[in-house]
């Protein structure tokens, strides 16, 4: 019924996620809600042990944060992009091992360089500057740094503007043509090891072509380090793929993105005589199809548009207001009713342009519903704030019939949390 998405079914006209019935879980949870298929996490990274046998994988942390799924990538042999001390310290608590950790960023502190050395993980330096830095950090604390050098390779990618990161013009990465010098700098720096080239392209690509011209972008630098005399252990090409959120636009598969950039890299490795780890950064295509979002409809108003309002708003799912994206939405209590009116979905912000789905037909919608948004598992919780005084929600994993509690929901309580008032302003 739902497509590729086996893991959610309809059954007596109820939403089921596995063997779960979503509108049971709304009752004993509470909405807003966020809700995970164990199995699913487990298939979709599966599916790019096999298509990529020989390629680590660093789970993107950002893209989402539960310790529960961390733990779960952990043992399915996944290591961790991390762009954060916050992010490192997560994927240490999964048991993600540091051989298999990836500090990025573009902006960090000697701090977080600091806290990167004394966990013993490698880091992404995206300039030269932050070369710089680092080495003397590295010196100071007597040890040395693995580095690898993320590249800006000038790849243009058909996904939103806000989430292309390989662009000339984007924050990201040294310019592709400055790389084999840093290296050539770092190779003379004793505290730094330079060991290999990172990129990443941007997220939600639809599209193999730019993957594989990232590829061939970065083969060019790693011959023209290794000309200067430099080694290339390790190729990271970061994350990027994208899924399908709406029916009508299907998404390539980790094995489809295999077939595009594995032959270039083999042959280029092949032709320059080096055998790096290649490394991938997969955030979204691992646990994006994996979670629903559950919300309880407040009001249904009859107006210039049938504005169905939800428990949920861009405090719990940001993405269709800062991208304007498309979350398939489905009535968690109906759903094998015929869609019969078309609604504008509202949450409870105060601001127009909370707008989580618009113009859908569905079927006709009042008070107490449950709605179900599709492929909120990549950056739903994870960019989900307390804006307008909305604790953030719970989540839960679903293992076969079994749900479980992974993180429980705010109170009002965590609204106060860290605030002080100078005394002279008491009452
Ligand atoms: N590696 C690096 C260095 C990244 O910056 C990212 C995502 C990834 C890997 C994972 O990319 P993915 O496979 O998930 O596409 N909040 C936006 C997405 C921002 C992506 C940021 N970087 C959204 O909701 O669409």
């Amino acid at each position: 019924m739902f497509g590729t998405k086996t893991h959610l079914t309809a059954h007596d006209d109820h939403l089921f996620i596995d063997d779960v019935d979503s509108v049971d879980l709304a009752k004993e949870f509470g909405t807003p809600l966020y809700v995970t298929s164990e199995a699913r996490v487990r298939q979709n990274i599966r599916a790019y042990h096999s298509a990529f046998p020989d390629a680590d994988k660093y789970f993107a942390v950002k893209a989402n944060g539960n310790l529960t799924v961390l733990c779960i990538l952990a043992q399915e042999g996944t290591g961790a992009d991390v762009f954060s001390t916050g992010e490192l310290n997560l994927a240490g608590l999964a048991g993600i091992p540091k051989d298999k950790v990836l500090f990025n960023g573009n902006s960090k502190s000697e701090q977080d360089h600091r806290t990167a050395l004394e966990a013993g993980v490698r880091i992404s330096v995206d300039s030269r500057e932050e070369l710089e830095s680092l080495s003397s950090v590295a010196s100071e604390l007597g040890t040395w740094a693995e580095v690898m050098f993320r590249i800006n390779p000038d790849v243009s990618v058909k996904t939103h503007p806000k989430i292309a990161t390989g662009l000339k013009t984007s924050k990201f990465g040294i310019p592709a043509e400055q790389v084999a010098d840093t290296y050539q700098t770092a190779m003379d720096m004793p505290s730094i090891e330079p060991v290999g080239l990172h990129c990443h392209i941007g997220s939600q690509i639809l599209d193999i072509s730019p993957f594989a011209e990232a590829v061939a972008r970065m083969m060019d630098v790693a011959q023209e380090v290794l000309s200067s005399g430099g080694e290339v252990k390790r190729i990271d090409i970061g994350g990027g793929l994208g899924i399908q959120y709406a029916p009508d636009t299907p998404a390539p598969k980790p094995a489809d993105l295999a077939q595009g950039i594995l032959p270039i890299f083999r042959d280029r490795c092949q032709d320059m005589g080096i055998r790096p780890k290649l490394i991938l950064e997969p955030g979204r295509s691992i646990v994006a199809d994996t979670t629903i979002m559950l919300t309880s409809v407040n009001v249904v108003k009859r107006a210039h548009v049938n504005f169905a309002a939800v428990d949920a708003g861009f405090n719990v799912l940001a993405r269709p207001m800062l991208y304007d994206s498309y979350h398939h939405v489905v009535a968690a209590n109906k759903a094998e009713q015929p869609a019969k009116e078309k609604y504008t979905v509202v949450g409870p912000i105060c601001e127009t342009g909370d707008i989580l789905a618009k113009d859908r037909l569905l079927p006709k919608l009042e008070r107490g519903d449950i709605m179900a948004f599709f492929d909120t598992g990549a950056y739903g919780f994870s960019m989900a704030s307390q804006y307008n005084g909305q604790p953030r929600p719970a989540e839960v994993l679903v293992s076969g019939d079994k749900a479980e509690l992974t993180r429980r929901a705010e109170d009002h309580s965590a609204l106060l949390q860290g605030q002080s008032i100078p005394a002279r302003l008491m009452l």
